[in-house]
């Protein structure tokens, strides 16, 4: 073997992709010990009576490998629980499978379906991990922007961007990071939209019971023509505050759900068992109502405050943990930078929009996250009220 020293460099199929903003805006909140409102995770603790479940079976077991669509208590369990929202049984043999936290169920979603050549519909401001998956598995984004301020859908764009290439549409309601929920009417257009085509679905609910007005919880498994072409995407980490526990799920009709798990047999396998035992038994007890009810005070109580205390201008959410702040008022400033400046100079950390977006767009607006402790949130306004 040669002694000589190879000076090896290397491309990844992401090399274009750079650090993302919610690990740059929460470095920077902890370098400066702000408050931190950027990125969306709770910073209260589960209830205790799922962590006692934790403890019983990390002591007990099963300390083994789960079944590779997941534990099946655990998925009755999620099944019973999206029947009784949203009124249609998967089956549990089937049509679901657990998760390595939603994330691995949208990608996994996108390289089942998605081949060289395809098209996905993507409506932005967008979650970022839509579009590096989309593009690894060669598919070309279609991105389609929300109408500020009310991010609404403009459906005759949408009709005018279809095409014979059109794989799957993105559809993300209660959305990251405006907050809104679609209407009935939006799902309507969407299901008259892809009746009679091959057009599938890819349907991030993670919000799916962080809904400020339990009555109106949407998801397009109300919708048969929608349903029957949709891979539903749950999460845990965001119905039970246990993020780092990284357990979601997705819910496909069989021929879907069938591809879908070979994927997924190689890409993780299967996931945490105890936290499956854990979570299956907690789940019954779910206090739904309670937890809109949690998140709607807390979004009224800082849609109030920013708007009475501060010079900034709050637009309301129906639903999720985040809430879009204007501060067109206050400065030109383009949002990376006022973002920054908040941070180190006022101590309260924040997301700007522009990077949920593909193309440069500046609407002067920020995303906060409110799933805090009312002291983080008080904090957190009172220093803002010194902008
Ligand atoms: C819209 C959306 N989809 C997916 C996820 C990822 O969820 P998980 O943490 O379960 O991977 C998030 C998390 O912030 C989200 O906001």
């Amino acid at each position: 073997m040669s002694d000589s020293t190879v000076n090896m460099s290397f491309n990844g199929n992401l090399s274009h992709v750079k650090e993302t903003i919610f690990s740059k805006m929460s470095a920077l909140a902890q370098a400066h010990q702000a408050i931190n409102l950027s990125q969306g995770f709770p910073d209260f603790n589960p209830d205790p009576e799922l962590l006692e479940r934790v403890q019983h079976y990390h002591q007990k077991g099963p300390h083994q490998y789960a079944p590779m669509p997941g534990d099946l208590g655990f998925r009755k369990r999620l099944v019973e629980l999206s029947e009784k929202t949203f009124d249609h049984v998967y089956r549990v043999e089937s049509e679901i499978c657990i998760t390595a936290g939603a994330t691995q169920a949208l990608g996994t979603a996108i390289a089942t379906a998605i081949r060289e050549g395809d098209e996905v519909i993507v409506f932005s401001p967008a979650y970022d991990s839509y579009f590096p998956m989309i593009e690894l598995y060669g598919g070309t984004p279609i991105t389609i922007k929300l109408q500020h301020p009310n991010y609404s859908v403009d459906w005759e764009q949408v009709k005018r961007l279809l095409s014979h290439r059109t794989k799957m549409i993105i559809v993300n309601s209660p959305h990251n990071p405006s907050g809104k929920l679609w209407s009935e009417s939006d799902f309507l257009k969407l299901q008259e939209l892809v009746a009679g085509s091959k057009i599938l679905i890819l349907a991030d609910e993670v919000y799916e019971h962080l809904v400020f007005d339990p009555q109106e919880k949407r998801s397009v498994r109300q919708f048969p023509e929608l349903r029957n072409r949709s891979f539903v995407v749950g999460s845990l980490g965001k119905t039970a505050h246990v993020t780092g526990w990284k357990i979601g799920y997705c819910m496909a009709p069989e021929y879907l759900m069938k591809e879908f798990k070979k994927v997924h047999q190689y890409q993780v396998f299967s996931i945490n068992h105890p936290l499956q035992k854990a979570l299956a038994d907690y789940l019954p007890q779910l206090d739904l109502d309670g937890l809109s009810q949690l998140f709607k005070t807390k979004h009224d109580w800082l849609y109030q405050n920013l708007l009475e205390r501060t010079r900034l201008k709050p637009l309301k959410s129906d639903g999720t943990y985040f809430m879009l702040v204007d501060y067109s008022e206050i400065s030109d400033a383009p949002e990376l930078e006022f973002a920054e400046r908040l941070t180190t100079e006022y101590g309260v950390a924040t997301i700007p929009l522009s990077p949920f977006y593909r193309d440069p767009v500046d609407h002067k607006v920020l995303r906060f996250c409110f799933a805090k402790n009312n002291e983080t949130l008080e904090e957190g306004v009172s220093r803002l009220t010194k902008l």
